[in-house]
């Protein structure tokens, strides 16, 4: 089940809030600029579908984020939990680092944890099959996927070429909850 968890910067331990249901969610992140959405597939969608089929099950939604957005070009990619570069995937974005275009995937299978420190607040956001998830650039945030990774993700770019992490050096990323297997969520 997707979960927003709100701590104050200070305290990892103790969240000031948990909202587990979808609009409630996307109402709290409205209020810092993420947009949080759910969207359902047109058509069954067969294991181990091509990225042209997950993309055609998508197509309007697709279709709507381009124009609201000015994305240029959009993927899929594809991580199963034995990845031989799982490990050196997750580390690429586990510390926090923000982007100069907006950090827009949708989840059309598996789950992934964001982070997001705005304001002295973190907004830890589990992302699962289903969601839609859109950071702003200039956001600070991390993400992890968990060191048996399993997602399937439709992302969107506006420069396809320029996707660079800009690293603030901060450990606060390693002083929050990780995405562990098995995790009690
Ligand atoms: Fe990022």
């Amino acid at each position: 089940m997707s979960r927003l968890r709100i701590f104050n910067e200070g305290e990892p331990g103790t969240p000031l809030q948990v909202v587990r249901d979808h609009a409630g969610m996307a109402a709290e992140l409205a209020k810092i600029g993420v947009r949080f959405e759910q969207w359902e597939a047109n058509a069954p969608l067969p294991p181990g579908a091509s990225p042209e089929q997950v993309m055609a099950a998508y197509r309007a939604d697709i279709d709507r984020l381009i124009e609201d957005n000015g994305f240029r070009t959009v993927d899929v990619v594809s991580i199963h939990p034995e990845h031989p570069d799982r490990e050196t995937m997750r580390k690429k974005f586990l510390d926090e680092h923000y982007h100069k275009e907006d950090e827009v995937r949708f989840f059309v299978a598996g789950s992934g944890l964001f982070t997001l420190h705005v304001d002295g607040r973190v907004y830890e956001i589990l992302c699962e099959q289903g969601d839609l998830i859109g950071v702003p650039d200039s956001t600070l945030h991390w993400f992890d996927m968990g060191p048996s990774p399993h997602f399937v993700a439709i992302r969107f770019f506006t420069e396809p070429d320029g996707w660079v992490g800009y690293f603030t050096g901060t450990d606060i990323a390693q002083q929050f909850p990780r995405f562990e297997a098995g995790q009690a969520l």
